[in-house]
Order: C-alpha cells, then sequence, then structure tokens
C-alpha cells in the first residue's frame, strides 16, 4: 500500500512538473497581464492567506487592475476596478461568461447540474430561464410575502423578550436562522428541524458547503494531485453531497406523497416537480438531479447572502451611531411608531437604500463573485487572456478605488444623495449581485429580505453594544467563504421603541 503511494506521488510530480512547463512556455509568448513574480509550479499561491480578497486587493494597489496570477497550473486574471469589470462583465461578457470546472462544482452540485457552478451552454441559459421566470420572478416573491410577516413577527417576539429581560442578543446567529426559516419555508413549503437533515443542524451543513467550495482546493490547482486528496477536501464533499443528496430525496419523496395542495402557495420544489410532470423542458433534461442542485442553489444562495448582509449592516449602524438615529427618524416619519414594517414601505425608505448601497461597497457579501471563466482566448485592454483562465472580479478592491470612490475607506451614506450609482450591475462601481450573464438571479429577493430584515430590526428597537464597548471599538473582523460573514458574532441589547 505504503509502496503504490509512493509511486502515485511521484507519477502526479512528474506530471506536474511537465505541465508546467508546457504551460509557462506557451504563455511566454503572449502578452499578458502584469502581475507580481511566481514561483516554479506554485505560482502565486502562497500569496493567498486567510482573507484572500483582502491579499488580492493588496496586491493589485501595486501591479494594476487587471493582474496576472498563477495559481498552480491554473491561469487567474485578476480584476480591481470599475473600468476592468465593466470590460470583462459587460464588453467581453459572453466570453467569459462561463464557471471553471472545480472539485467542489463536481461534488457539491450534482456534476455541474446547478446554476451557479454549471458550465456556459444550451443547458445552464434554459435552467436560468425557468429560475428567473418560474422561481425568481416577482410574482413568485410576492406570493411569499405573508410568509416574511409571519417569520419575522416570531422573530421581533424573540427579541422582545431579550429586552425586557435586558440581556445580549447574538444578531449574527438569530438573524442567520431567520433567514435559513424563510429559505426552508419558500423553497420546502415548511421548516425542518436541524436533526431531519444531520446532527450538525441546517444552517451548519449548508455553510459548510460554502466554505468547502471556496477554501483554495491543491486539487484543482494541480489536477494531479487530486486523487490523493491531500488536504482532505475531496473526501469531506463526498461526504457532505451523501447528507444533502438524502435530505433532498425525503424531501422530494414527501411532495410526491403529499401532492394535493389545493389553494395553498407552491413552494419552489411544487414548482420545479410540477415543471418536471409537465414534459415543458423537452429541450433539455430536468430530472430529480436537477430538482436536487436547484434546491441547493436556491437555499445557498438565499440563507446565507441575505444574513450576513444584515449583520454587515447592523455592524456599520452599531460603529455610527447617527447614522442608525437617521435610519429611525426616516422609519418614524414613513412608518410611525405605532406599528411594525411592512413590505410596502420599503421603496419609500430613501435613507436606509443608502445605508445599504453602503455597507455594500465596503462588505460585498461575496467578494470575488463567483469565479468566472475564460471560454476562449480572447484580448482585453491590449493584454492577452489565455482560454481556460479564471477571471476574478474582487469586489473588495472595486468599492475602495480611490478612483472611483472620495474617502473610500469611511462608512458615509451621504454620497448617494443624487447620485444614480444603484447596485442592480449597471454601475460598475457598485457591484454586490455582480453583472451581466451571470448576475445574480436572486437580487430582487435578497433586496426585500435584507431592507425588510433591517428596518423592522432598527424600527422595533434601540440598540447597544454589550460590556461597555463604544462604538468604534466594534471589531469588524472578516472570514472568508464565498459568502463573507463576520469574523466574531455580532452582540447587541435591545431596547424595545415602539408604543405598543
Ligand atoms: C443579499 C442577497 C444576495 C447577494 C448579495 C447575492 C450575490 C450574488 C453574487 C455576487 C453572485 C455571483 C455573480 C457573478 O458571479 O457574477 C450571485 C449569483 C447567484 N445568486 Fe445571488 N445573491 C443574493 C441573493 C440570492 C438569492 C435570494 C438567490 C436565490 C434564491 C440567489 C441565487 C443566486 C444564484 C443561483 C446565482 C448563480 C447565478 C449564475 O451563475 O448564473 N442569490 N449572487
Amino acid at each position: 500500500m505504503a509502496v503504490s503511494w509512493i509511486w502515485l506521488t511521484l507519477i502526479a510530480f512528474i506530471a506536474t512538473s511537465l505541465l508546467h512547463r508546457l504551460v509557462t512556455s506557451n504563455n511566454k509568448k503572449k502578452r499578458l497581464p502584469p502581475g507580481p513574480k511566481g514561483l516554479p509550479i506554485l505560482g502565486h499561491l502562497h500569496l493567498l492567506g486567510k482573507n484572500p480578497h483582502q491579499d488580492l486587493h493588496r496586491i493589485a494597489q501595486k501591479h494594476g487592475p487587471i493582474m496576472y496570477m498563477r495559481f498552480g497550473l491554473v491561469p487567474n486574471v485578476i480584476v480591481s476596478s470599475p473600468k476592468a469589470a465593466e470590460l470583462f462583465l459587460k464588453t467581453h461578457d459572453l466570453i467569459f461568461a462561463s464557471r471553471p470546472p472545480h472539485q467542489a462544482a463536481k461534488y457539491l452540485s450534482w456534476d455541474q447540474r446547478n446554476l451557479s457552478f454549471g458550465a456556459y451552454g444550451p443547458y445552464w441559459r434554459n435552467m436560468r430561464k425557468l429560475c428567473t421566470l418560474e422561481l425568481l420572478s416577482n410574482l413568485k416573491i410576492s406570493c411569499f410575502q405573508t410568509m416574511r410577516r409571519e417569520e419575522l413577527g416570531i422573530f421581533i417576539e424573540s427579541l422582545k423578550q431579550a429586552a425586557r429581560d435586558g440581556i445580549p442578543v447574538d444578531l449574527s446567529a438569530k438573524v442567520s436562522s431567520l433567514t435559513a426559516e424563510m429559505s426552508c419555508r419558500m423553497v420546502f413549503g415548511k421548516k425542518y428541524e436541524d436533526k431531519d437533515i444531520d446532527e450538525r443542524g441546517f444552517k451548519t451543513v449548508i455553510q459548510e458547503g460554502m466554505k468547502l467550495a471556496a477554501v483554495p482546493n491543491l486539487g484543482d490547482y494541480f489536477p494531479f494531485l487530486g486523487i490523493l486528496d491531500i488536504q482532505g477536501l475531496t473526501r469531506k464533499m463526498k461526504a457532505l453531497s451523501k447528507v444533502y443528496d438524502d435530505f433532498f430525496e425525503k424531501v422530494i419523496n414527501e411532495h410526491v406523497r403529499d401532492w394535493d395542495h389545493g389553494e395553498q402557495t407552491k413552494d419552489i420544489v411544487d414548482t420545479m416537480m410540477s415543471i418536471m410532470q409537465s414534459g415543458q423542458t423537452r429541450e433539455f433534461q430536468f430530472d430529480r438531479r436537477h430538482v436536487k442542485a436547484i434546491m441547493l442553489d436556491m437555499l445557498a444562495g438565499s440563507m446565507d447572502t441575505a444574513a450576513s448582509s444584515v449583520e454587515w449592516i447592523l455592524s456599520e449602524l452599531l460603529r455610527n451611531p447617527t447614522t442608525m438615529k437617521k435610519v429611525q427618524k426616516e422609519l418614524e416619519e414613513v412608518v410611525g411608531l405605532e406599528r411594525m414594517v411592512e413590505e410596502s414601505d420599503i421603496d419609500q425608505l430613501e435613507y436606509l437604500d443608502m445605508v445599504v448601497k453602503e455597507t455594500f461597497r465596503l462588505h460585498p457579501v461575496a467578494p470575488l463573485l463567483i469565479p468566472h471563466y475564460a471560454m476562449e482566448d480572447c484580448t482585453v485592454n491590449g493584454y492577452d487572456i489565455p482560454k481556460a483562465s479564471r477571471i476574478i472580479i474582487n469586489t473588495h478592491a472595486i468599492g475602495r478605488d480611490p478612483d472611483a470612490w472620495s474617502e473610500p475607506e469611511k462608512f458615509i451614506p451621504e454620497r448617494f444623495v443624487g447620485s444614480e450609482i444603484d447596485v442592480r450591475g449597471q454601475h460598475f462601481q457598485l457591484l454586490p449581485f455582480g453583472s451581466g450573464r451571470r448576475g445574480c438571479p436572486g437580487m430582487q429577493l435578497g433586496l426585500i429580505q435584507v431592507r425588510l430584515i433591517v428596518s423592522q430590526l432598527v424600527h422595533c428597537f434601540d440598540w447597544r453594544l454589550p460590556n461597555g464597548v463604544l462604538p468604534k471599538e466594534l471589531d469588524m473582523a472578516e472570514e472568508f467563504g464565498l459568502v463573507v460573514n463576520r469574523a466574531n458574532h455580532l452582540m447587541a441589547i435591545p431596547t424595545f421603541r415602539l408604543q405598543n
């Protein structure tokens, strides 16, 4: 056994060295974008630490907004300014509209059958159309309004108890449970208990998938090392995919069993099952594997992103009490102190909208978007971009670009007064949802959830930090994943402020 491992390692090493020579000699003839000096074989992997979005921002300040870096055998182009982002996501969008093949896509998305990791092509285009028109349309989103109101009501009641007791609340954990419950009801039609999926619980299992999909995986960068699974990631991914698969099978079986809902709102699984049975997807295959892959997309897309956005907005409001007071004042004017916020109020909350934008600028929750992939050789801004490069759009850096933003490190929502800049992918200096063909299809739902939860929390309660921590002392450390959360949970003490 030991001997076969030695042979495997030796073969992997020789194959990697040969491929490395081939890649670098091919690239010598090209005019690649500038970048830091790399190491043989490893390339620039050693320059990435715990928070790659911050590391890449720092390196780009030296080497420019379009930068070439090699991670193992894989060429990467790092994009760090609004103008450069426009070239990749608008001017040449079609060429870069695919996703790279990688281990997480293989094991965690039923072999790239989902939307987020799916390669560009007829299958992905059809799936995307189906999701946009059937699952995430404005009509579908408004069907779930009553459910959102109910969940938010339960959530606020639980916080009122903490307010009566005058004790700190773990806002990170609470908000993440709330978005998980909203997502479950929207996708599955009901809440499940944590133990129904795995002893680790629902949120942990979904978050683990997001972390595994973002961790630099040597198997992706040195394909010959994949079989050795030195980091043990493939083993973890296979185990996790079995957990997902067993649970989603159970959900589908329950839906088949309880098929006749009468007038009840159709959840997302119901809608997908109807599509599967109607045969309306004749031009592409749509079976249980696709239903499961899309289920994971909808859950992963809606749970952590919204929770983390709310977490960062509240953190900034707690650090900036004057801004918090201004948001509360706007809510008093629009809603009054006699009732809670309704979804129909949200469009009138202009200052809140600026706070949301400013937080997305400083804390985009998916700071490197999801990697894009060059489907063919292409020239951008005079540089050769080799086919099969991964394109990494660093929105963390773009939001801090001093040519696009004055005093970029400061939290100033007022910078948006009279400005046309929006978050919907038309303004490349602010791209929390990406842009172009691969832009987020759940943006409308995400924005509703985030604005609704933040406005309700700030309208119903005054908040202060526990243990005498001063606003400016609140730590803002980040923990990297496909979605970047706070490294330390946000704790705060609520005081109820409505008149009933
Ligand atoms: C505040 C909430 C949200 C934020 C900040 C967010 C952000 C993003 C970002 C940055 C991307 C990658 C874009 C790119 O690679 O160019 C993305 C893709 C995606 N998002 Fe969202 N998202 C949110 C909510 C949602 C919701 C609610 C859903 C669905 C229920 C969703 C489903 C997806 C899917 C399926 C993709 C992959 C699209 C594709 O590759 O074609 N997202 N999102």
